[in-house]
């Protein structure tokens, strides 16, 4: 194993400051993310420096609980850093309020979650362009037409998530994360749900869509197959980037996780995530569950593992990073509290900062509207 890569040169030259390496989509300088205090702290990441170059598509990989589900959700600005600083181009994401981090994270980042995420009541269709609904952006159709064919989505837009495949509903996600072509792509096992065949089709999609308009990815996966699809592997382990690999072969990658296992003699060392179970599927007459927020700020779907039976359940500290903390990222919408948000507002397109803040009851309201009006309205 070499002795950790150097993600790019000399972090401490830009430790602190807003100097981008070049032809970076995003970067971390220093991002360490501590949960809970005290005794039961943990270290999810620790001081890590990374950057994803445009137009690269990079695998992250790492045992469970090596922390590459909170590196993907503090680097789009889902949840809060501990300290160090985060970039999306060279934008600081602790710089930002609220209003403006809602604002980057729709217009310049993708996510695609293990569970797909999608809005139940509404169509395909609607699901793709709802990030640019709720923008009030123009929808690029010829972009659009390119992403509905390259998934193979075109006789599916009319359909509702309960009446797709999963594979199908995985390339539904993938289509809204790049609809509105963000600066960078997220994503999040997004084929650890699907079964071997439809994931290549997915995993396919998003590496033409690197190679054909350079768009940039990022991508969780303890799939070494689907790993060979990056151009680049970065592997984590306790929260620290341990080794990179380029033009990776998912020979090559298998030979360095088993290397990673032999490093750690005498503990059990599990590459897989936890299977995402989904819920029961919906009728079409049950009401909806709790709408995730459409925004990129959707709840994290199984990055938690259970808590040891032994021990009573603590609440899930989601406090932003304390005040004295150097950079905190603001709180992502997605834990804020969601009260005083102001009702839907009639036929005017709606404010996607404001529906930040929508409650429930709000989001009943808006889509029951959408599923009548379409999303015109
Ligand atoms: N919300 C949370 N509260 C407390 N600990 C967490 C939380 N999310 C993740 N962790 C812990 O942080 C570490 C990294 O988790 P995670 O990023 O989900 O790892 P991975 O995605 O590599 O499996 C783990 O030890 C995990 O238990
Ligand atoms: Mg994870």
């Amino acid at each position: 194993m070499t002795s950790g890569p150097a993600a790019f040169p000399t972090p401490a030259e830009t430790a602190g400051s807003s100097v981008t390496p070049p032809g970076a989509a995003a970067h971390c300088v220093a991002l360490t993310k501590r949960y809970g205090t005290g005794n039961t702290a943990v270290t999810a990441l620790d001081a890590v420096d990374v950057a994803f170059s445009q137009g690269q598509f990079t695998a992250i990989m790492g045992p469970s609980g090596s922390g590459k589900s909170t590196l993907m959700h503090c680097m789009a600005g889902l949840d809060a850093a501990t300290s160090g600083s985060l970039f999306i181009g060279d934008i600081q994401l602790g710089a930002l309020d609220d209003r403006r981090l809602t604002r980057l994270r729709r217009d310049s980042i993708g996510f695609v979650f293990q569970a797909y995420n999608l809005v139940p009541t509404l169509t395909a269709l609607e699901n793709i362009t709802l990030p640019s609904d709720i923008a009030g952006h123009p929808i690029d159709q010829a972009w659009l037409d390119t992403v509905v064919d390259t998934l193979g989505l075109r006789d599916r837009l009319k359909h509702r998530p309960n009446e797709l495949s999963g594979g199908q509903q995985q390339r539904v996600a993938c289509a809204r994360a790049l609809a509105g072509r963000p600066a960078i792509v997220f994503a999040d096992e997004p084929t650890g749900n699907l079964d071997s065949r439809t994931g290549a089709e997915v995993l396919s999609f998003l590496r033409e869509s690197v190679r054909r308009t350079g768009q940039t990815i990022a991508m969780v996966t303890h799939d070494p197959s689907a790993a060979a699809y990056a151009d680049r592997v970065l592997f984590l382990a306790d929260g620290r980037i341990v080794d990179e690999m380029y033009d990776p072969t998912a020979e090559l990658v298998l030979e360095r996780m088993k290397a990673f296992d032999a490093d750690v003699p005498h503990a059990e060392v599990s590459w897989a995530e936890p299977a995402y179970v989904p819920p029961a599927p919906a009728t079409a007459y049950a009401p909806p569950p709790a709408i995730p927020q459409p925004d990129l700020a959707l709840p994290i779907p199984t990055a938690i593992p259970p808590a040891p039976q032994s021990t009573p359940p603590a609440p899930i500290p989601v406090a932003p990073a304390p005040a004295s903390a150097p950079a905190p990222a603001p709180a992502p919408a997605a834990v804020a509290p969601s009260t005083n948000g102001p009702a839907p507002d009639g036929a005017s397109a709606p404010d996607a900062v404001d529906m930040a803040n929508w409650t429930d009851a709000d989001w009943d309201d808006w889509l029951a509207r959408k599923q009548t009006e379409g999303p015109g309205a």
